[in-house]
C-alpha cells in the first residue's frame, strides 16, 4: 500500500510583530482582555509590499531543505489561502514561478482556516492514486489585509504567516485518514461579504473585511471539533490514548483546551502557537507542526492528530504517523 509521508516541514513569519499593547493604541481593547479571552499575546503582520506568495516561498524553501529535496523534485503544488495575491493566477502558480519549477500541477484551495487540512487531504489522494510522488503543500495568509482595523472584535485575533510540508509516496505509514466537512448554512456567522463576482463596489464600505459573530462561532467550533475527534478515532479503531500530539488550528486557546479535554489529553501534548502567532487561518496548522518538529517535541513514528475549523463553515482532521 502507498502512503503519503511528511518528509519535511517549514514555516515563515513576517518580521513585524504587533503586540496586544500595540493594539491598545489602535482600538478600545486591553492586553488582559485579549489574553484572557483568546490566549494571544502577539502576532506577526506582513509589511507593505510583502504578500502571501512571499510568505509561502519562505515556508516552501525551508520545507524543501528539511526534506532534502530540490524544487525540481516536486510534481504537485497546492497552496491553501483565503488571501491570494491576485484574482489570478493562483498563488500556487506564482509560487511555482518563484521556485523555478515549470510544468507540474499547481492550484489553490480556499477553505479558510481549514484550508491546509483540505489541501493536505487532496495531496494525499493524488499520492495514493499514483498521480503525484512528491507534493509541496502550503498554507499561507495575509489575513491582516482583510481586517477592519477599527473593529476590536476581529482585528485582535488574526496574524500573517505561512507553513509548508513536503509529502512523498512511501511504503511506510504516513497519513492514515483524512476527514473533511462543510456546511454553507453557517456562511453569515463568519465571512467577508464582498467579492469579485458582485463587482468591485461590493468590496467597499467595509464589505471587504472579516465580520464574525464570535460567540456563536465559538460554540459551533467547540462542538464540531469534539465530534470530528470521535469520527477520526473511530475510523482508525484507535483510542484517545493512542494520540501522541494534537496539532489544532490556532484560533483561540479556549477552543484548543476544550478539544484537548475531549481527548483527555494533557496540554503538554498539544502544540500551541496561538499566543505568539494569533490566528493565521490556513497557515496555523502547518506553522504549529513546523514549530514542534524543529524544537524536537514531535519525533518520527509518533501519531499526530491535526484538526481545524473555519469560515464556511468548514472543518476537518488528519490522523498520521510522522
Ligand atoms: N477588547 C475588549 N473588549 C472586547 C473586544 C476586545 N478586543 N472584543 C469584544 N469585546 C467585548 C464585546 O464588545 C463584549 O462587550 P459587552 O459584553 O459589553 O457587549 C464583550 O467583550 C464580550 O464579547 P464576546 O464576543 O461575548 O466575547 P467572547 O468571550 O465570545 O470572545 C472571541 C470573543 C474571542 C472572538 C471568541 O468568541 C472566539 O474566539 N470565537 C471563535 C473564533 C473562531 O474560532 N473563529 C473561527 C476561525 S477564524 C476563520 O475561519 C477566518
Amino acid at each position: 500500500m502507498t502512503y503519503s509521508r511528511i518528509t519535511g516541514t517549514g514555516g515563515y513569519l513576517p518580521d513585524k510583530i504587533l503586540t496586544n499593547h500595540d493594539l491598545e493604541k489602535i482600538v478600545d481593547t486591553s492586553d488582559q482582555w485579549i489574553r484572557e479571552r483568546t490566549g494571544i499575546s502577539k502576532r506577526h503582520i506582513a509589511v507593505d509590499g510583502q504578500n502571501t506568495v512571499d510568505l509561502a516561498e519562505g515556508a516552501a524553501r525551508r520545507a524543501l531543505e528539511a526534506a532534502g529535496r530540490d524544487a525540481q523534485d516536486i510534481d504537485l503544488i497546492i497552496v491553501a489561502t483565503t488571501t491570494p495575491d491576485r484574482v489570478f493566477p493562483s498563488t500556487a502558480c506564482l509560487l511555482q514561478k518563484r521556485l523555478d519549477r515549470h510544468g507540474c500541477a499547481a492550484f489553490d484551495i480556499q477553505a479558510v482556516c481549514t484550508g491546509f487540512v483540505y489541501a493536505l487531504s487532496v495531496a494525499d489522494k493524488f499520492i495514493k492514486t499514483g498521480a503525484a510522488k512528491c507534493a509541496l503543500v502550503v498554507g499561507a495568509e495575509t489575513l491582516s489585509r482583510v481586517l477592519d482595523w477599527t473593529d476590536r472584535g476581529t482585528c485582535v485575533l488574526f496574524g500573517d504567516g505561512a507553513g509548508a510540508v513536503i509529502v512523498e509516496a512511501s511504503d511506510e505509514p504516513g497519513i492514515l485518514s483524512t476527514h473533511l466537512h462543510a456546511d454553507g448554512a453557517y456562511e453569515s456567522l463568519l465571512m467577508v461579504s464582498g467579492g469579485i463576482s458582485q463587482g468591485y463596489d461590493s468590496l467597499k464600505d467595509g464589505n471587504g473585511y472579516v465580520t464574525m459573530k464570535g460567540n456563536e462561532v465559538f460554540k459551533v467550533a467547540v462542538n464540531t471539533l469534539g465530534r470530528i475527534v470521535d469520527e477520526t478515532l473511530e475510523a482508525n479503531n484507535m483510542q484517545k490514548s493512542d494520540i501522541d500530539w494534537l496539532i489544532p488550528h490556532q484560533a483561540n486557546i479556549r477552543i484548543i483546551q476544550a478539544t484537548a479535554k475531549k481527548l483527555k489529553m494533557s496540554m503538554d501534548h498539544v502544540v500551541v502557537t496561538v499566543d505568539e502567532h494569533g490566528n493565521t487561518s490556513g497557515a496555523s496548522v502547518p506553522l504549529a507542526l513546523d514549530v514542534a518538529v524543529r524544537d524536537g517535541r514531535i519525533k518520527r513514528g509518533e501519531t499526530l492528530l491535526m484538526e481545524a475549523f473555519g469560515g464556511g463553515f468548514t472543518w476537518g482532521s488528519i490522523l498520521l504517523k510522522f
